[in-house]
Order: C-alpha cells, then structure tokens, then sequence
C-alpha cells in the first residue's frame, strides 16, 4: 500500500475517492466531520498543483427519486467553505461532457462530480465494481488516490476497480486510521471488550462471528441486543430486531458457543411493550466490564437516542467508557453523531470515520478496497 506523500504528485491529475456520504436534512448537512477530516490531503494535492476531480457516493440509489434526493451538490458548497478554495460541482459523475469538463480544467482546480451511486441506477454498475465504469474513471486523471476509509469495506468501481487502470496511494486520513485501529488487530492487550449497538443485525452478523473468538467481552445493546433475547426465546413484541429465521437460528447458536463472551442487557426503558433503549442496571453491569478491560471497542448505541424519552442508556454508556479510564475507540457514524450530542468528542483514545468500514478492519485486519490498493 503506497502511500500519498511516497508518489510524485507535483502537477497531476488525481482522481480521488472521499466519503462524502454525510448525514442531511434536506438540504442541510447536519454533521460535516467526515468532509472536515479530507481537508489535509486536499490541501496537500493543492500545493502540489494537482488537478483534482472528486469521487464520492452518498446514501443508496435504488430509483430516479433516490437521485434528486441523494445529489452531492450541497456538499460542494460546504467543501469549498472548509477548504477556502473554489469548489466546481458537475451534475453528472459519466459520460463524454464530464469528460471534457475534467479535461478543461487547470492546475488547482476542484471538481466534486455527483454521487458515484447514480450509477447504480437502472443498471447496478458502481457497487458490482463493474470494471468498464472504473476503466472510465480511472481515463479522468493519472493518479488514483483513496482517502474514503469508511467506504473501504466495499469493492466498489470508484473505491477498488479504479486502482487496477493507475497509480495509486491511500491519502493521510485512511493511513491516520489505520495507524490508529492497529492496536484493535495486532498485539491486542487483554481483557479486550467490544459493544455493540445498532439497528441491523444482518448486516453485522458476519462481523460479529470474526470478533467473537478475538475479544474477551461481546457487551449488546440495541437492535443486535433485542435480536439475540429473540433468538434466545424471549418476548419482544415488536421491538426492533430481525426477523429471519435463520439468523435466529445462528445467534442462537453463537449465544450457546459464546456464552461466557456474549453479555446482554438486563433492564430496558419501554413504550407500549417496545423496547427502545436499555436501563441503568445494564449500563452498571457493563461499567464493570469496562473497568476491568485493557482496551475497548464500541459500535452502535444503546437505543433510539435521537428521541429525546431515550437518551439516558446511550448517554450513560458514554459515561460509563470514559469513568472506566481504559483506551476506548470508537467507530461509526451513530456513534461518532451521540458522542458529539452529549459532549463526549475528547473522552476517548479515537473516534473512527468509519462505522461498517472499521468494523470489517478490526474483525478481518484488512478491507475490501484496500486489497485493490496493493
Ligand atoms: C458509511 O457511512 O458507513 C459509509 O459511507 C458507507 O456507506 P454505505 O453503507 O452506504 O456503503
């Protein structure tokens, strides 16, 4: 893996991947930490006289109205705020104009061409990594640089294909990251305990079987929580979990196996017979595990703490990790957005960019698109 400042990059053409896939209403972007953070390797390619054209996706794009409501023109505006620099959005991330709109530009010039994703629509061609889109995005410039760690666990044509048509480098915030998250996978000191909160169990199921044999501690909370009492037989009505039969039938069975490892909660806070958060008996049982452990991981939040009836387990938890006096890293979106709601941005050793992304990093020591940068 090359990184930005081991390639000459004085006067190219950089192509690069960021993650501008920040939370919005409307038009307003509620949270820019994750454009705030690409600012160094911008700046960075500016004084060194780059072109540079900007990739990136934002949300899921599954129809023509997933479009309209999906565009990365509001991101431009803040992105050229944060960076002091004129920004140029292109209403399009395809085709010959977009071409020739890159082609004319200069030295220093920034262009953001719109959401990667709307070319997942009608044909799914960015998340298939479909080579002949990457081949294409790849003729825009003559460098590739990715610098969007928390979409690196997907194999993506702007995050992994393009790296096969150039030279390539990962930019200062993924190789800050994975600096960071190295302690998680190499040489971890124990007890090492993980939470993990969250809606989808599905999707982190896979995740949860690679940490399982690797941490001492599983401590749940959530939708994963409410999923695993599920499995287990226990009445939820219609709390938030899943409902496949056969990842029932697999938590079930890791409780079994992992007995001794997997800690759920104990007490919950509820609104007609649904769970929505946990209670302050859990979160004491979980402070013990904190101050017993040598480093924690957390993912997710305890329950539904964008409703201000639910916040108390989420916000006690926090207070929880940072009373333990233990390095505690955090990853993902939710929880990086319920840090910084109830004032906790400095209490810990690192907050990750990424949710899914560092996740997959810490369970399997790599990530997708990463093995494409090698
Ligand atoms: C994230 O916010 O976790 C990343 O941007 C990845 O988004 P995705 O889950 O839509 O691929």
């Amino acid at each position: 893996m090359n990184k930005i400042d081991s390639i000459d990059l004085k006067n190219k053409n950089v192509v690069i991947r960021l993650d501008f896939n920040v939370p919005m209403d409307g038009k307003k972007i509620t949270d820019n930490s994750k454009i705030v953070k690409t600012i160094p390797t911008l700046n960075y390619l500016l004084n060194n006289d780059c072109r540079i054209c900007i990739l990136s996706h934002l949300g899921r794009v599954k129809s023509e109205e997933d479009k309209s409501s999906n565009t990365l023109r509001y991101v431009a505006k803040e992105l050229a705020n944060l960076l002091n620099h004129p920004v140029k959005f292109v209403n399009a991330c395809y085709g010959e104009k977009v071409r020739d709109i890159v082609n004319k530009s200069k030295a220093k010039d920034v262009l953001l061409l719109e959401n990667t994703r709307f070319m997942d629509y009608p044909e799914k061609l960015e998340s298939t990594n479909n080579l002949e889109l990457a081949k294409y995005w790849a003729s825009l410039g003559d460098v590739y640089i990715n610098d969007a760690f928390a979409s690196m666990h997907r194999a993506h044509a702007s995050t992994a294909g393009i790296a096969k048509y150039l030279p390539h480098a990962v930019g200062f915030l993924v190789d800050n990251e994975i600096t960071n998250l190295t302690p998680l996978v190499k040489d971890t000191p124990h007890p090492f305990t993980v939470f993990m909160g969250g809606a989808k169990v599905d999707d982190k199921l896979k995740l949860i079987k690679s940490l399982l044999p690797k941490c001492d501690y599983l401590l749940l909370g959530g939708g994963i929580a409410n999923s695993f009492l599920k499995a287990k037989g226990a009445k939820i009505g219609d709390s938030l979990a899943t409902n496949d039969e056969d990842i029932l039938k697999e938590l079930n069975n890791l409780s079994a196996k992992y007995k001794e490892k997997i800690v759920l909660p104990v007490d919950f806070t509820m609104d007609n017979g649904i769970i929505y958060d946990v209670g302050l008996k859990t979160i004491d049982l979980y402070q013990k595990y904190f101050n017993d452990s040598k480093i924690i991981f957390i993912n997710g939040t305890c329950g539904k703490f964008e409703d201000e009836r639910f916040t108390e387990g989420t916000k006690e938890l926090l207070k929880a990790l940072k009373n333990c006096g233990q390095d505690v890293y955090v990853g993902g979106g939710d929880t990086a957005a319920a840090i910084k709601k109830f004032g906790y941005q400095d209490s810990f050793k690192f907050v990750s960019s990424g949710g899914g992304a560092t996740l997959e990093f810490i369970a399997d020591g790599s990530l997708e698109a990463l093995k494409w940068m090698e």
